[in-house]
């Protein structure tokens, strides 16, 4: 398929994920610099569902919680506007994104929830351990790195069955196999879907460039980050994508150079700390995917 017919296509899906209103608004708010933290407080308070997951997500000990933050206004002033904004973000995603398994798909999409919060969380302990960029900027990134795998999923299954048939049959990676097929990487419709729905672009960024980091990028440490979070995770096989009987990591092992050398004792030393990072990708999944 050629990438304009593709894109095409994608355009012309109408019920293609929306932003889950309250984020859509809350992330709309933040662009206005006039936003009070009341004003933010009670926008958010109108959904009691997102309110009782955020405070929960920034009680629980796997987002490293310091003290206890019992009201949303009191989360706003503690945590700030953007690190809300992430929250709000990351914890109405997984309901705007709700899919069970039993599609016919070509991979356990709950391989791929899995594989996503582990980048979150992993991308946002290299964030905290070096003292580089917003953590909860590397988490809501390291959560939708991969989000084009999951519009490739919804929309277009019988295209991600044949992806992965390549991968199977010929061993080469997803990466290589969807841009042969589509003419067009998952990383780049993930560009595309945050930027319809207005994220920042920083974030948008992080998704495009998580396989390339660095090149082109306003924000090479957060894309470092999110791209370091990914090869980890993959080398620990907490994978997105894994064909059946072949334990190989079909996603991307290789890390690049430039990025391995910014976290370098952080990359080189990963099999020390990453049991403790383990532990707590257990409890974010038991969070966010309730297994
Ligand atoms: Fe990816
Ligand atoms: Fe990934």
């Amino acid at each position: 398929m050629e990438t304009a017919e593709f894109l095409k296509i994608l355009e012309s899906i109408k019920d293609l994920p929306t932003l889950p209103v309250i984020a859509f608004e809350v992330n709309r708010m933040l662009m206005n610099s006039s936003t009070s933290i009341d004003l933010l407080s009670e926008t958010i308070k109108k959904d009691q569902s997102i309110v009782s997951k955020i405070l929960k997500l920034v009680n629980s000990a796997f987002y490293g919680a310091r003290s206890k933050v019992s009201t949303i206004h009191e989360a706003v002033i503690r945590l700030g506007f953007n690190s809300v904004r992430n929250i709000v973000v990351s914890v109405s995603v997984f309901d705007a994104f709700a899919m069970n398994d039993d599609q016919g798909l070509a991979f356990d999409i709950e391989d791929l929830w899995k594989h996503s919060v582990g980048v979150a969380i992993t991308s946002k302990y290299l964030s905290e351990k070096a003292g580089l960029q917003d953590p909860d900027d590397c988490f809501v990134s390291g959560l939708l790195h991969d989000i084009g795998l999951i519009i490739l999923a919804q929309n277009f299954p019988e295209v991600l069955k044949e992806m992965m048939g390549m991968v199977r049959q010929e061993g080469v990676s997803i990466y290589d196999a969807e841009k042969k097929l589509l003419q067009i990487r998952h990383n780049k419709i993930g560009e595309l879907m945050a930027q319809k729905w207005q994220l920042p672009t920083s974030l948008c960024d992080a998704l495009k460039y998580h396989h390339l980091p660095i090149r082109g990028a306003i924000n090479p440490e957060l894309i470092t980050l999110v791209h370091l979070g990914d090869v980890i995770c993959n080398r620990y096989m907490i994978t997105s994508i894994n064909p059946k009987k072949d334990k190989r990591s079909p996603i991307l092992t290789s890390v690049s150079p430039q990025s391995e050398k910014i976290l370098e004792k952080y990359f080189m030393y990963a099999d020390d700390w990453f049991p403790e990072v383990y532990e707590k990708i257990k409890e974010a999944c038991l969070f966010f995917i309730n297994k």
